[in-house]
């Protein structure tokens, strides 16, 4: 039994303009910074990175002289969904695999090694996501129509980390969707929830990098 990462790194960037994972900061590219806790943590086995085929190049400058234990894969898909299952190719069954965001450059060793230690005892899996802290509003879309409780709602990260058999079947059975969790919860699991940080940030729009920066230059 291995434990994989794919940090699926295929995406455009729509919203923030362009594919922010090769984008520098600190030094290094936003993808460099991603792989940086799979390959500083001895339990991972093997890090793929999923790219576009038109990237390959760029992905491959990004990630020159890091360890063979970091392999690229020209194998993205139109969707996130499709990239993640593409990177799950040549694993087998009982393999554990940690899917991350090549846009969340900020992981931290410690909420890393918590979900590997809280999840892979778990029968299921889970991810790191941290409990909701401002007041959730129900909208007509430009004015609040009421406050919705938020005890029970947190926000998903990355990693979500399934074993490899269950995460393949319940991808294939949900189609389009947001998560790796999501599609297990439409296949009937319950994924645990892993206390994550907030400065796990995934940078989604320009301004996402100014804080991306400022919490890498703070861990200098
Ligand atoms: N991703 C991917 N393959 C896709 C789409 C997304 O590997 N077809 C990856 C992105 O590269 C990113 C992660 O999934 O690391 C999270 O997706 P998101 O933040 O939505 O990134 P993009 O799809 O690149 O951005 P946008 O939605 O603004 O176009
Ligand atoms: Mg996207």
């Amino acid at each position: 039994m291995a434990f994989f990462a794919v940090i699926v790194a295929a995406g455009k960037g729509s919203r923030s303009g362009s594919p922010k994972q090769f984008i520098e900061l600190c030094g290094h590219s936003v993808l460099w910074h991603s792989v940086q806790p799979f390959l500083r943590n001895s339990r991972i086995d093997m890090v793929r990175v999923v790219i576009a085929a038109d990237m390959a190049e760029t992905a491959a400058a990004c990630l020159v002289g890091l360890p063979k234990k970091v392999l690229p894969l020209s194998v993205g898909g139109r969707t996130r969904r499709e990239s993640v299952q593409n990177g799950l190719c040549g694993m087998d069954d009982d393999d554990w695999v940690l899917v991350h965001d090549a846009a969340r450059p900020c992981l931290s060793d410690a909420a890393l090694t918590r979900l590997l230690d809280h999840a892979s005892t778990d029968t299921v899996g889970g991810l790191l996501a941290c409990p909701m802290v401002d007041c959730l509003k129900q909208t007509d879309g430009s004015r609040t129509q009421q406050t919705l409780p938020r005890d029970d709602k947190w926000l998903a990260q990355t990693p979500q980390m399934f074993r490899v058999e269950p995460l393949r079947k319940a991808l294939a059975l949900a189609g389009e969707g947001d998560d790796e969790a999501q599609a297990m919860e439409l296949a009937g699991h319950a994924p645990l929830l892993v206390e994550g940080e907030t400065t796990n940030i995934k940078i989604t729009r320009a301004e996402d990098f100014i804080l991306a920066s400022a919490i890498l230059a703070a861990r200098e």
